[in-house]
């Protein structure tokens, strides 16, 4: 109920600044004032979403999915080009191949790949490419996010909620975190029965997603 009530003088905030940028133009001396609000406000709409969905897990079976028909390399790609709209400097390549057609929540594995792919930059080394890759297979589809970067020491339990690596300070000080994002990616995958796991060594960190295309247990379905 919290979370609703913050989000919508929260919108009526970023609207206003989104409104006040287009009416005055480019040549605007407050261009970048109103952008930073507008920004600040997405990363405050996404904490809140984050605590609503812990909130959700905490209370009940964990987060609600739709299934419906969808395509997983364009759920990918959107992902993969929020972040690159987001941070010019970053490097994302993305490979897709087989069938990834299949049943699902598109909404929130979007949410999930939007939380891997910007770990990869935020937590990765800069200037290293991120690597994104999806594979149709028989049993399902499988996508990995692969980074350069410190890796994850061995029993730091990040899927866990307020987790974050005390060791590794995000990119910019500006961009405050929860620590909730790995956890609530966990769940999106739990609840599409697939799996999230992570492999770093070497300076190299892969997480893998593995989906089946369509619910197997029929009470998942719903
Ligand atoms: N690709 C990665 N490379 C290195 N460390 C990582 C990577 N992804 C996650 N981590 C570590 O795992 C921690 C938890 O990640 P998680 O996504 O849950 O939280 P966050 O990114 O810190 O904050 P939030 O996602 O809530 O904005 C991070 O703080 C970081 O220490
Ligand atoms: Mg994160």
């Amino acid at each position: 109920v919290l979370g609703h009530d913050l989000r919508n003088p929260l919108g009526a905030i970023m609207m206003s600044a989104t409104m006040m940028m287009r009416k005055e133009g480019p040549d605007w001396p407050h261009q970048r004032t109103a952008s930073q609000i507008l920004s600040s406000g997405v990363r405050m709409d996404r904490m809140i979403g984050d605590l609503v969905d812990f909130t959700r897990t905490r209370l009940g079976k964990g987060i609600p999915i739709i299934r419906k028909h969808g395509d997983l390399e364009a759920i990918c790609r959107d992902a993969v080009d929020e972040l690159a709209a987001f941070h010019p400097d970053a490097i994302v390549r993305f490979e897709a191949t087989g069938d990834l057609s299949g049943e699902w929540d598109g909404g929130r594995l979007g949410q999930a790949l939007s939380n891997l792919i910007g770990n990869a930059y935020e937590h990765g080394a800069s200037g290293e490419a991120i690597d994104v890759a999806a594979r149709g297979d028989n049993d399902g589809v499988i996508v990995t996010v692969h980074n350069i970067g410190p890796t994850i020491p061995k029993g730091a339990d990040i899927f866990s909620p307020f987790r974050q690596g005390e060791s590794l300070p995000a990119k910019s000080r500006a961009t405050r975190s929860l620590g909730l994002g790995l956890y609530i990616a966990h769940a999106i995958a739990a609840a599409h029965e697939g799996s999230l796991v992570v492999d770093s060594a070497n300076n190299h960190t892969t997480f893998t997603l593995r989906l089946p295309r369509r619910a197997v247990t029929p009470a998942a379905s719903e």
